[in-house]
This record gives structure tokens, C-alpha cells and sequence, in this order.
């Protein structure tokens, strides 16, 4: 695993940074694969970096647009995640529909939904039951509790190793989420994280000794790059 933290002088410093990096692995997995596929982190911290995607000239066609982890609620709903990326970027550029691949939220039952979007994946992917899809690409986000998608500190998905997608608990609300076998099966993964309420948790991620559990961030080790994108005020403590 190749590692890389990168402190940026503020907020839009880490949006441009962001958007670099984000532009260059996707045009790299497609000049490769002739594809890419890259999952994405909800939240705020991501949005504008999503609308200044979505300003770019890119083969839309050749990319597929996943989730890292969704609420569990319907995706028109100001807390949904699939709807601040479609306002922010998707409904704003001419990807293909069938490019975009949301976890599904409309049932009864997360851990139904959550066994439905596992399938969508195995069969986009073309892979067999214990195998892992390799994705391009993956955002995340960090909350100032350490948690990553919706892999919050000591629930059950923090040990889910069986499958792709499970279901988070957000202080009894019901989230989907990949694994995080899943997230470590990437070629590459980029932590966005803003703010100075991120800082404790920060130090605690990169910390030599600190509980996984407590700080879920620490278990996200992909096979692939991780990098962690930080605006000064998350990561003063962090510069070397
Ligand atoms: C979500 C995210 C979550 C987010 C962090 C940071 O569904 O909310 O996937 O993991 O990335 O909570 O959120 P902010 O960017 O809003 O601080």
C-alpha cells in the first residue's frame, strides 16, 4: 500500500487538490481499463468538489458512479446522498443512467437492500461468491468520531468480512455501507476530510497505537493507494 498525506492551506485549496487527484485517477483507470469505476462519499464535505466535477469535459460514458454508503431513506430526501450527488454533479452532465448506481433504499428491510445492492455489485463486476470487485476509485469521508462511510465505532459492520455491503448503525438509524474488505480491495482510496473538529479523531487515526474500533478510519488499509487529502485546519497536527 502506498501512502500519502497532503495537507492543504484551506477549503478551497483541498476542493482544487481534490479535484486534481480525482481527475487523474479517473482518466488513468480509463486510458487502462477503458473504464472506471469510483464510489463516492456523502456527507458535506465532498459537494463542491462534486459540482467542480461536473464542470469538466469528461467521457461520461466510460464512468460509473457508485456509493460508498447511503441513508437508509428514499432518494428524494434532503438527507439522501444520491440526491446531493445527482443536484451537485450527475443531473448536471450527460452520463448515461445506467452509469449510476445507487444503493437501493425503498424497502422495508436494510439488510434486504443492503443483500440487493451485494448482487448488483457481483454481477456488475462479474465476480464469484468470496471474491472482492476491485474498484478505481473510492471517496470517503472521515467523521469527527473516527467513523468512515457508515463503518461507525464499535457496531457489527466494523467486522462484516463475508460480504460487499452491509448495514451501519448510526446511533440506532440504519445506513448501507460497504465492507470494509470491499474498500480495501480499491486501487485507489481518497480520504477527503475538512474542518477542526476532525483534528482528535485525526490524531487518533494516525496514531502508532489506537483501537480500530474506536477510530474505524484506521482499518481502511486498500491494496491499491491511500490517500488523505486534508485542509489545514483537520490536519495542522498531522505536518511532519
Ligand atoms: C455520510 C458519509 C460519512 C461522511 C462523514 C463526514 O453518509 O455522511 O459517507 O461517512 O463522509 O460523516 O461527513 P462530513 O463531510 O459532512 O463532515
Amino acid at each position: 500500500m502506498k501512502k500519502v498525506v497532503e495537507v492543504l492551506p484551506d477549503k478551497q485549496g483541498l476542493i482544487e487538490r481534490s479535484l486534481s487527484l480525482i481527475l487523474a485517477k479517473i482518466q488513468a483507470a480509463i486510458a487502462e481499463r477503458g473504464i472506471c469505476t469510483i464510489a463516492l462519499a456523502g456527507g458535506s464535505t465532498p459537494k463542491p468538489i462534486y459540482q467542480a466535477i461536473a464542470t469538466q469535459n469528461l467521457p461520461w460514458d466510460k464512468i460509473h458512479v457508485f456509493w460508498g454508503d447511503e441513508r437508509y431513506v428514499p432518494p428524494d430526501r434532503p438527507d439522501s446522498n444520491q440526491k446531493m450527488t445527482r443536484e451537485a454533479w450527475l443531473n448536471t452532465v450527460k452520463i448515461p443512467a445506467a452509469n449510476i448506481h445507487p444503493m437501493p433504499t425503498l424497502g422495508a428491510d436494510p439488510q434486504a437492500d443492503a443483500a440487493k445492492h451485494d448482487t448488483e455489485l457481483r454481477e456488475f463486476f462479474g465476480i464469484e461468491p468470496g471474491d472482492y470487485p476491485i474498484f478505481d476509485l473510492i471517496l470517503l469521508g472521515m467523521g469527527d468520531d473516527g467513523h468512515t462511510a457508515s463503518l461507525f465505532p464499535h457496531t457489527e459492520a466494523l467486522s462484516v468480512s463475508d460480504r460487499l455491503v452491509t448495514v451501519g448503525n448510526k446511533d440506532g438509524e440504519p445506513r448501507l455501507s460497504f465492507t470494509v474488505p470491499l474498500i480495501n480491495h480499491a486501487r485507489c482510496v481518497i480520504f477527503i476530510v475538512a474542518g477542526a473538529n476532525k483534528q482528535t479523531a485525526l490524531e487518533r487515526v494516525f496514531a502508532p497505537e489506537a483501537s480500530e474500533l474506536t477510530y474505524p478510519a484506521r482499518l481502511i488499509a486498500p491494496t491499491g493507494e491511500l490517500w488523505w487529502l486534508l485542509d489545514e485546519s483537520a490536519g495542522a497536527n498531522l505536518k511532519n
